[in-house]
């Protein structure tokens, strides 16, 4: 390839931008019934304008029950009114694109909502044409569920529909049926539902939960997992071997991708929680399945500068020829990244973001160091919690409303906000935080504007670094230029050898750019260092 190719290739929106997630339940609220809606959004727009992302990817917005909050879907082609209408949405792209904004939408194939006509017609009869849409099988001779699949949620992933005397099943909430993605028009019916959203100018989908997709034909038991014990997530108790990630997922994948190539420069991420070997499967043959398979390795391992540069270097041989890396550090279903590694690591954590080779997706509220919020027992809402108390996996705590002000209820709504804010509200928001040269939300803007400045950055080589004890150092690079990376993992000060004199385009703290460095370079606790040599 010639280096001009290469840099039109590299240079898509996808692989060079950042996407920004929205859940949109917690952003804005315009109508004072305490939950967000699109014309939220819309308002916003600046904002994220201003932050200089370049994609929104929103949570399920379509018309739902609402068990779990958008993704039990009960109409693919329309808005739930909480948020809006279809003309919202047409109005929200529109002024989203004429900012230079990209718009992906979440879309959940694995199942719906068993209020979608689909299923009201799929469970009236045995013999209804929509039967086969869904996973419907006999009970064993005793009467019990066709086998040992647990639900994701905690329970059994299999519900005795006693009309018809069969069970279906539902990987998550009872309400939640699986489609059946071996039949083919199953297939049709929702590639059609990506076109229609296609139409509409959405550059793209986030597709729940995509390895599930496809389970084993003859819908085997899973083996157990032997290092489970009691106490632990019931869904950990099997291993998910027949029950997802099966060879035929990856026909699927290619032919959503076929559908998404029949329009210009749309993007397809895949939500796939494997291991790396597994995970960058879903590049498909020949680049042919997700365009990003989301990467979410930084979420799981734990916060030490040895185990992060494996899992970077793990990755990046991992990923296919011409495989598009990406990162994540958290989003709707795990805790807030400020909770977990602390305010302080948040900061490098960031950088480290920002400063890999790989598009980054934040989410919302990260940016201006969200914790998670405690939620009383009255007032939980995530159905997970509700099933499985007690072992915090309830998610509600990193899906509260982003504060946007001092003022009351933080400026996200003028009614009582569907989950409590953060009780640090005041100080921790937008407006406070914007105006403070110092603060969490200036430094991930400079990283922004530093990524969108260093094509270094954004597309450039990774070349390995070296980590010595706290310190992880790597180095970006894209024709003659040269960036060092140096993140500081401990609490501790610690000093490193610079291979050439260099300068600071920006530390964690905010307080030494421009400095020039020559033989050893001195990092504070928790700081992290963009230096250009
Ligand atoms: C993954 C989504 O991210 C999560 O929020 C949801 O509960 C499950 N899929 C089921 O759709």
């Amino acid at each position: 390839m010639t280096s001009d190719v290469r840099r039109t290739a590299e240079n898509i929106w996808w692989k060079r931008g950042i996407v920004y997630q929205v859940y949109p339940r917690s952003f804005q609220d315009t109508n004072a019934d305490g939950v967000g809606d699109l014309e939220g959004i819309r308002r916003r727009l600046d904002y994220l304008a201003w932050l200089q992302v370049d994609a929104i990817w929103i949570s399920p917005i379509y018309p739902s029950p609402m068990k779990d909050f958008g993704y039990d879907v009960a109409d693919y082609c329309g808005v739930d009114p909480i948020f809006g209408m279809l003309s919202d949405f047409d109005r929200l792209i529109a002024e989203a694109h004429t900012r230079g904004l990209k718009l992906i939408l979440d879309f959940v194939p694995n199942h719906t909502s068993d209020k979608h006509p689909w299923f009201v017609e799929s469970r009236a009869s045995r013999d209804n044409p929509k039967r086969d849409w869904y996973i419907w099988r006999d009970p064993k001779s005793d009467g019990s569920p066709p086998n040992n699949w647990v639900s994701n949620f905690g329970g059994p992933a299999w519900t005795l529909d006693e009309t018809t005397g069969q069970y279906y099943y539902h990987a998550f909430l009872r309400e939640q049926p699986d489609l059946n993605w071996r039949n083919p028009a199953v297939r049709e019916a929702m590639y059609n539902v990506l076109r229609f959203w296609l139409d509409r100018g959405v550059d793209g989908f986030r597709v729940d939960v995509i390895w599930h997709l496809i389970k084993d034909a003859a819908m085997r038991d899973n083996p157990p997992n032997l290092g489970w014990t009691v106490g632990q997530r019931e869904i950990g108790r099997l291993l998910q071997v027949n029950s997802a990630d099966q060879p035929e997922i990856h026909e699927v994948v290619a032919e959503m991708r076929r559908v998404l190539d029949e329009y210009d420069e749309r993007v397809l991420i895949g939500e796939i929680y494997l291991p790396i070997e597994r995970l960058v499967t879903y590049y498909g043959d020949d680049l042919s399945g997700a365009h990003l398979p989301f990467n979410f390795a930084l979420i799981q391992a734990p916060w030490k500068a040895d185990a992060i540069a494996k899992l970077v270097d793990e990755y990046e041989r991992a990923l296919p020829q011409g495989g598009w890396p990406n990162w994540v550090l958290g989003n709707h279903d795990q805790s807030r990244i400020a909770t977990r590694i602390g305010e302080a690591q948040a900061r490098v954590a960031a950088m480290l973001l920002l400063t890999l080779r790989g598009t980054p997706t934040m989410y919302y509220g990260d940016e201006i160091g969200l914790q998670n919020v405690p939620i009383p027992p009255e007032r939980v809402q995530d159905p997970w919690e509700k099933n499985e108390p007690g072992l915090g996996l309830g998610r509600d705590p990193c899906r509260t409303p982003m504060q946007w002000t001092a003022d009351r209820n933080a400026g996200f709504s003028d009614g009582e906000p569907w989950l409590p804010l953060g009780a640090d509200h005041e100080s921790c928001n937008v407006e406070t935080l914007r105006n403070d040269p110092r603060s969490i939300l200036t430094l991930y803007r400079r990283l922004v504007a530093l990524r969108r400045e260093h094509l270094a950055l954004s597309i450039g080589d990774y070349v390995p670094g070296r980590v010595e004890d706290d310190l992880f150092r790597f180095e970006r690079r894209y024709g003659a230029t040269r960036l060092i990376i140096v993140l500081n993992f401990g609490h501790e000060a610690a000093a490193v050898p610079l291979p050439a004199p260099a300068r600071i385009l920006l530390s964690t703290i905010l307080d030494q750019d421009g400095d020039k460095i020559e033989g050893a370079l001195s990092l504070r606790p928790d700081e992290g260092l963009i230096l250009s040599v």
